[in-house]
């Protein structure tokens, strides 16, 4: 057994199945102090509600730290304040009050509170219904105006605009290689939309079982040998992909 970076989203596929996420914690600790493995959140949620997760649930207390949709970085998750070099490359051709500005003209568009905001996150709520005629009109308007953000669509419910440099597979890039871990030995875990990113790169993937269609659907369409689709649901699905690709027995 060797170290590896293991990095997971949290709602619907860390946690989600609290049996499951006490036994996959068992493993993972051990490994952890045996080999040095690393374990890293990657979650939609800010740092905030991501303190509320960790009062609630039993989660291993994390190597490292991406919050907000990979727009937040924390190399220590003691941390009070996000790496600031993550935070410069994302400024980069980024107008938060333009992106505002553009997407207020949709009425469909409803605002997440103000603390899942934050300076490169604009998130707001849309039905499944309305995004399939508001997500391509979104998309075109935001480039005409010749505004470089991205939007990205989960769990049928959530809609968040970034900036063009940010989301968690990003993060997780720009974090690989401040960790020096290579793509071979790093493991990304997800259920939804805003994990496309995180499961895009060449990283070892896990799509658990319980995935929503959007990611369900992107498998389909990006299959290769270093992804894998897991039979089970949420920490038993990353642990049936941990031993799938051997980083666990
Ligand atoms: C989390 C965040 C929310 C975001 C969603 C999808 O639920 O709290 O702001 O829109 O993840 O990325
Ligand atoms: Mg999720």
């Amino acid at each position: 057994m060797v170290s590896f970076l293991f990095i997971t989203d949290l709602d619907n596929t860390l946690v989600g199945d609290d049996r499951a996420l006490e036994t996959l914690n068992q493993k993972l600790d051990r490994h952890r102090s045996e080999y040095g493995t690393k374990v890293v959140y990657a979650t939609g949620r800010s740092r905030l509600l991501y303190k509320q997760l960790a009062q609630e649930k039993s989660l291993l207390p994390p190597d490292a730290l991406i919050t907000s949709v990979g727009t937040e970085i924390y190399f220590n998750p003691t941390d009070e304040k996000a790496d600031p070099q993550w935070m410069q490359i994302l400024s980069q051709g980024w107008d938060r009050d333009e992106v505002c500005a553009i997407a207020g003209h949709f009425a469909d568009l409803v605002l997440q509170p103000s603390y899942e905001q934050n300076s490169f996150k604009v998130s707001y709520y849309l039905s499944e219904q309305a995004a399939i005629e508001v997500l391509p009109r979104l998309e075109s308007t935001l480039s005409k105006n010749g505004l470089q953000a991205k939007i990205v669509y989960s769990g049928g419910r959530d809609l968040d605009v970034l900036p063009r440099q940010g989301d968690k597979g990003l993060a997780v890039q720009f974090l690989r290689q401040k960790l020096e871990i290579v793509a071979q030995q790093t493991v990304v875990c997800g259920d939804s939309g805003n994990d496309i990113a995180l499961l895009q790169g060449e990283e070892r993937g896990i799509i658990v079982g319980n995935a929503r269609p959007e990611l369900r659907q992107w498998y389909q369409q990006n299959q290769t040998d270093y992804r894998y689709f897991a039979q089970t649901h949420y920490a038993n699905g990353i642990l049936e992909g941990l031993q799938y690709f051997n980083f666990l027995e």
